[in-house]
């Protein structure tokens, strides 16, 4: 059929994979961030520049009640009565080719501990009875409050972290392993892998007659292989995020200090924990890369330096544990990018007044495959520290991984830990600003 027979029609023809080729930006949206001090606090007046350039936006977050293993607010004081999921999604007049979804779990909804952590969210899978009163729960939800849809950032259990050990202690692990099978995360994996393809289809069906989207994003040390079926999933996804960082951290692995989110491969690590290995596995696996979004962190991972710590080469040696928490985020261990750019100083800023040069020593990534980190050895009157960190440049050469394989976009982990006041010397919100201009 030729062009000539219609102008709508043929317009319509080279528009539609024009659109459909949009990059998606999906912004992640942690809401007790409202709970920080000072130029950490974020409001939801904070969002409004960033909705310009996010596609999505992703409120985290939603829970699965304990008892009834329905879907509820989790804050339900400030998500409800100080009605901010109507805040969030009452945005979208102001910007109106947002999409608004209401995160699932993420981390943020934990119970119990050891194997029994987070229990529910496999207790859920079970039951089919129980799958669909989740999914009609859901749909109430996201309908009574005019969110677009659900991501579910599902609560599987997590890798265990590898440890270095002397050799008498790896011979000891491999005795422990073979005699006690403490590395079994999951008996009915296998199963529970089925029961979420269900899950998610149930979903679709129960959010069909309103079009409400259904995505999900991989939270970090869960391993697809195990609990993903990218082939089964595919039909019934909008997208998948797969969130290819935090493989090591201070709590995880205290000893050892690591690039936070390599991109490819690092020497004497496990194969998979990198982004290129995660894509590959879900490609290979029959997920169309078009609905694949990477996720990107806007904040750094720290360890703190003794006195006797080796930084010369990665990983550095002589870490003991979390570095000194930040001035916003009061957490040890972590930082977010402004607080990052203020203590080690930004040689990209092309604003006025950079933050000044500082006692830190920053090691750009010139492979553009593993991350950028800073180090501050410790002196008589300042703590040592390693920090391992995406800043705009490495979430740029990222977003040129995303154009390069031909994937569906990013999606940043999160908006309340890039610098969205613009103190580093960019514009406001550097990271995502990044990314935006390298999709273009
Ligand atoms: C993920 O599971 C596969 C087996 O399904 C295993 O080979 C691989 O080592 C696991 N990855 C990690 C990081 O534990």
């Amino acid at each position: 059929m030729g062009c000539f027979k219609s102008y709508v029609i043929c317009a319509f023809a080279l528009l539609v994979p024009i659109l459909a080729d949009q990059p998606k930006i999906v912004c992640n949206y942690e809401t007790k961030a409202h709970l920080r001090e000072g130029q950490g606090k974020f409001e939801v007046s904070d969002l409004d520049p960033a909705l310009d350039i996010c596609t999505h936006l992703q409120y985290g977050y939603a829970a699965i009640n304990d008892n009834t293993l329905k879907l509820v607010p989790l804050n339900e004081q400030y998500d409800v009565i100080k009605d901010n999921y109507r805040k969030i999604t009452d945005l979208k007049s102001r910007h109106p080719k947002l999409k608004t979804l209401l995160s699932v779990g993420g981390n943020e909804d934990t119970t119990g501990e050891g194997n029994e952590k987070n229990l529910k969210y496999r207790e859920l899978l079970e039951s089919s009875t129980k799958r669909i009163a989740f999914a009609n729960s859901a749909y109430t939800l996201v309908k009574s409050f005019g969110f677009d849809g659900i991501d579910l950032a599902w609560e599987f259990p997590e890798n265990k972290p590898k440890k270095v050990h002397s050799t008498i202690g790896k011979l000891w692990k491999s005795f422990k392993k073979t005699f006690t099978g403490d590395s079994i995360l999951d008996e009915k994996a296998a199963e529970h892998k089925d029961q979420f393809v269900a899950l998610v289809r149930e979903l679709k069906n129960a959010f069909k007659a309103d079009n409400f989207q259904v995505s999900l994003t991989v939270l970090p040390n869960v391993n697809s292989s195990l609990f993903y079926d990218p082939r089964n999933l595919a039909p019934n996804l909008d997208f998948v995020t797969i969130q290819c960082f935090d493989y090591y951290t201070p709590q995880r692995t205290p000893e050892i200090a690591d690039y936070p989110a390599p991109l490819y491969e690092l020497i004497d690590r496990r194969p998979d924990e990198n982004c290129d290995a995660q894509v590959k596995f879900w490609m290979q696996n029959g997920f169309p890369g078009s609905k694949i979004l990477l996720g990107i962190p806007t904040y750094g991972r720290t360890w703190h330096l003794t006195s006797d710590a080796k930084v010369d080469s990665v990983p550095p040696e002589g870490l003991d544990g979390p570095g000194e928490a930040g001035p916003f985020t009061k957490e040890s261990g972590i930082l977010s990018y402004p607080e990052i750019c203020m203590k080690v100083g930004n040689p990209h800023a092309a604003k006025s007044k950079p933050p000044s040069p500082t006692d830190f020593k920053i090691i750009p990534d010139a492979t553009k495959k593993r991350g950028v980190y800073a180090y501050r050895l410790p002196t008589d009157n300042q703590q040592g520290i390693w920090i391992g960190y995406e800043s705009p440049e490495t979430a740029s050469i990222k977003a040129e991984y995303v154009k390069a394989k031909g994937l569906g976009g990013v999606a940043l982990d999160d908006l309340t830990l890039d610098d969205f006041k613009g103190v580093c010397g960019y514009n406001r919100y550097a990271i995502l600003q990044s990314v935006r201009t390298t999709l273009q």
